[in-house]
């Protein structure tokens, strides 16, 4: 038994968060057809929502004209965890276009992506898109709760439904539902995840209505972060806005006659998936030169500028790897409608043309831009067959790439890992070498470093980074989180029961 099959939740499982694991896509012909959707919180939560059997409730990418129009089947050749997601799993919002728009592109990615990523900066602050994020979530809401109302009909009755809300979308949600079900007298339990840094005190207040956020979260029983630290900062924000009580040795909140407990539950990976992934991965890099690896969404969190300059950096001051490294940087294409990620979109462009045009010789190019995503199984191959990884996210929740670098590291000798200490994976994973991505001089030596690695040192680190996401893996995390909201059960209870 694989220790993914231990995994299941006591009573009915309902996740909601605003996407669902893929997009709804019109093909040639004019029909539905589901496309795999990038990002951390996809990748973390579908496995759970498949070994749970539970309901998915989310935006499927498109806004559907027919609200009877039924959610296609995963196609055969789909080999994402997602395709375990029967249709009927599945409960699709819908939102006016136009307060979709307010709420996703305004309030959630031009507001609290930047503010929770201490980028106060680029955040706008607009109270049409705070009325349209109101509107969004009572919507969630709405639909969460006609979820909850049929499963209190079905044959599992007895046992109390969890109702999981993901992230930054979703701060208002709980609380409806909170007080609709015991208006209805409808028991269930409510946790919440955000997969973001929560941002200390005096960044969150920035925002005007910072209070309802933290009220809103507070409808939950249990709210978990990745570290310990986003949980200090959401704890303080509660007593220094709220006045609530609060027991910061513990993380405890108390609210509206409540305690709300707060956890650090650092999310894993799919970690054997990506071991097998490796395993069998076509090679799809042929070069003789070594391979710096970037993956990540087009995100300006994500430091891909500096990851550039440290790049460029590294040709001066060694010029010895001139025709001997490529960087390959592969982007996927994010929140296009947001004039953030369009600038960044055209610096990117500019940038990889200058330093190519600067270096590039006829047997060489020193970086591959890819903007677009990659299947799995490239992926994998990427991941396997690069000398390092390179992982430098000026702030960033966790970084599953990070994660899953070091599982597909199974050759001998293994990569190198390069991590900011500003993602919570840096946090964690101690034995890749850490690099502060401001300082372009010093990111350039860390890549220096990782190229002339000596084997046994490689070997070493990564056998460490790897033991750690091994037992640490995502299963652990969803683990967790079931049993600090009191609903784990193993599979000796469940073959019992069943
Ligand atoms: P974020 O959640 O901010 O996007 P993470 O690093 O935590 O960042 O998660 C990104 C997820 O998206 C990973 O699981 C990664 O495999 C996936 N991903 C990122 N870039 C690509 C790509 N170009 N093609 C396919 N999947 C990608
Ligand atoms: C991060 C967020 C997720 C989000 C993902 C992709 O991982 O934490 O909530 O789904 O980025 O972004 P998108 O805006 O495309 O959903």
């Amino acid at each position: 038994t694989s220790r993914s099959d231990v995994v299941a939740s006591s009573g009915s499982m309902i996740v909601v968060s605003n996407r669902l694991p893929f997009v709804l896509e019109k093909n040639k012909e004019g029909n539905l057809c589901r496309k795999a959707s990038a990002g951390g919180l996809v990748t973390a939560v579908a496995p759970v929502v498949v070994n749970c059997k539970g309901l998915w409730v989310g935006w499927p990418g498109i806004h559907l004209e027919d609200p009877n129009q039924p959610i296609p089947e995963s196609d055969p050749n789909d080999i994402t965890p997602t395709a375990g997601l029967k249709s009927d799993k599945v409960v699709s919002v819908r939102i006016d276009p136009q307060i979709f728009d307010s709420y996703y592109n305004g309030c959630c990615n031009a507001t609290f992506w930047p503010l929770f990523h201490s980028m106060p900066d680029r955040a706008t602050f607009n109270g049409e898109h705070w009325r349209a994020y109101i509107t969004a979530n009572k919507e969630f809401a709405n639909c969460t709760l006609t979820a909850l109302r049929k499963l209190k009909n079905t044959e599992n009755a007895g046992d109390v439904p969890l109702i999981w809300i993901h992230d930054y979308h979703l701060m208002l949600a709980a609380n409806w539902i909170r007080q609709a079900a015991e208006d209805e007298n409808i028991s269930c339990k409510l946790g919440f995840f955000l997969h973001i840094p929560f941002p200390p005190w005096d960044i969150f207040r920035l925002f005007p209505w910072s209070d309802e956020i933290l009220q809103g979260m507070l409808g939950c029983d249990m709210i978990g972060f990745h570290i310990t630290d986003y949980c200090l900062n959401f704890v303080d924000c509660c007593q220094r806005n709220l006045g609530c009580r609060v027991d910061r040795k513990n993380l405890l909140v108390e609210h509206g006659g409540r305690t709300v407990r707060v956890r650090p539950l650092p999310i894993g990976i799919p970690f054997e998936r990506f071991v097998e992934l490796a395993e069998k991965a076509p090679k799809v890099l042929s070069t003789t030169q070594k391979i710096i690896l970037g993956v990540d969404r087009l995100d300006y969190t994500k430091g891909l500028v500096n990851r550039l300059l440290a790049f460029e950096k590294l040709l001066e001051k060694h010029p010895e790897h001139k025709e001997n490294v490529s960087l390959l940087q592969i982007a996927v294409p994010s929140r296009t409608d947001v004039k953030e990620y369009q600038e960044l979109k055209e610096e990117m462009d500019q940038l990889v043309g200058r330093i190519n045009g600067r270096f590039t010789t006829p047997n060489w190019s020193p970086i591959r831009y890819i903007y677009g995503c990659v299947s799995q199984n490239d992926l994998a191959a990427f991941y396997r067959d690069s000398a390092v990884g390179l992982v430098t996210p000026l702030r960033d929740g966790m970084n599953l790439v990070a994660k899953e670098f070091v599982a597909c590291q199974i050759n001998t000798p293994p990569g190198v890992l390069i991590v900011s200490p500003f993602a919570g994976a840096g946090e964690t994973m101690h034995e890749a070498l850490i690099c502060n991505p401001y300082e372009i001089d010093g990111a350039a030596e860390a890549i220096h470093r990782a190229l002339t690695m000596p084997d046994d040192e490689r070997i070493l680190r990564m056998n460490y980074l790897r033991r750690r996401e091994k037992i640490n893996d995502v299963n652990y995390w969803t683990r967790s989180f079931l049993a600090a909201m009191g609903s784990l059960i193993t599979q000796e209870d469940h073959d019992e029961i069943g």
